[in-house]
C-alpha cells in the first residue's frame, strides 16, 4: 500500500521558513536603528547585530535548502494550474537568489571597506573574505542597499500570494508551511 502524501513541509524546513522570516525583519529593523557608515570592528551594536542577522540567514539557507532537497514537496490541492506553477517558481528562485545574495554582499561591503564581519556582545570577528578596496567598497554597498530594497517588493507580492492562495483560492498552499 503506498503512503498517503504528506500533508505539509518537514519540520526543519517551516521552522527554517519562519525563522527567516524573523531574521529578515531583524536585519531591515536592526539596520535602520544602526549607522550604516560604522564597519566592521567600529560597528555599533545595532550594526553588528544586523550582520548577525543576516548571518543566520544565510546558514537558515543551507538547513532550508537541504531540508527541500532531502524530502517531498507536499502537494497543493486543489492543483494549481501551470502559470501559477510557472509563477511561484520563478518566485522562489528570485527569493533564493536574494537570500544568498544580500548576506554575502553584507560580507563584503564590510571587507572593502577594510574591515571585518564582528559579531555583537562576543568581539568575535570573522576572516575577511576579500581585501579592502573603495572602489569595490562602493559598488557593493549599493548594490546590496538596492537589492535591499527590491526584496520588499518580492517579499510583499510573496506575502500576497500566500494570502490569495489562502483565502480567494482557499487551497492548503499556506497550511503547508504552518
Ligand atoms: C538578508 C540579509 C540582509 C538584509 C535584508 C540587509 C539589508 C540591508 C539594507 C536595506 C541596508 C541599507 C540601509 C540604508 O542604507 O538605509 C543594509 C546596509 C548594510 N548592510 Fe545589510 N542586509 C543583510 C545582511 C547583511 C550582512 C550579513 C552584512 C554583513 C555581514 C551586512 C552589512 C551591511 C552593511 C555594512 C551595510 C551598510 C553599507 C551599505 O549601505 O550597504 N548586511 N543592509
Ligand atoms: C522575509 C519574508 C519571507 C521570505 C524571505 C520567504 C521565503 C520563502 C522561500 C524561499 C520559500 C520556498 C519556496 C520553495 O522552494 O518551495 C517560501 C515558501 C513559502 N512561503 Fe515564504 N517567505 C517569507 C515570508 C512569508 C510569509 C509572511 C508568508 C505567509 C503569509 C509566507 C508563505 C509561504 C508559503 C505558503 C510557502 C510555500 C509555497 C509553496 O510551497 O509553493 N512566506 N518562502
Amino acid at each position: 500500500m503506498r503512503a498517503a502524501p504528506r500533508q505539509r513541509y518537514a519540520a526543519t524546513v517551516r521552522w527554517a521558513h519562519w525563522l527567516t522570516v524573523l531574521a529578515v525583519a531583524a536585519a531591515y529593523l536592526l539596520v535602520e536603528l544602526g549607522d550604516d557608515d560604522e564597519h566592521g570592528g567600529s560597528a555599533g551594536t545595532a550594526m553588528q547585530a544586523h550582520y548577525l542577522a543576516g548571518l543566520v540567514v544565510l546558514g537558515l539557507l543551507l538547513v532550508r535548502v537541504l531540508g527541500m532537497a532531502l524530502g517531498p514537496r507536499p502537494p497543493i490541492v486543489p492543483a494549481p494550474g501551470p502559470l501559477s506553477v510557472l509563477a511561484a517558481r520563478v518566485m522562489h528562485l528570485a527569493l533564493y537568489l536574494f537570500l544568498l545574495a544580500q548576506p554575502v554582499l553584507g560580507i563584503l561591503a564590510v571587507n572593502y571597506a577594510g574591515g571585518t564581519v564582528t559579531l555583537p556582545w562576543s568581539g568575535m570577528s570573522l576572516l575577511a573574505l576579500v581585501h579592502a578596496d573603495p572602489g569595490a567598497r562602493e559598488f557593493v554597498e549599493e548594490l546590496h542597499e538596492s537589492l535591499g530594497e527590491i526584496l520588499y517588493g518580492v517579499i510583499g507580492l510573496h506575502v500576497a500570494a500566500a494570502l490569495w492562495h489562502h483565502f480567494v483560492k482557499g487551497d492548503n498552499t499556506l497550511r503547508r508551511m504552518l
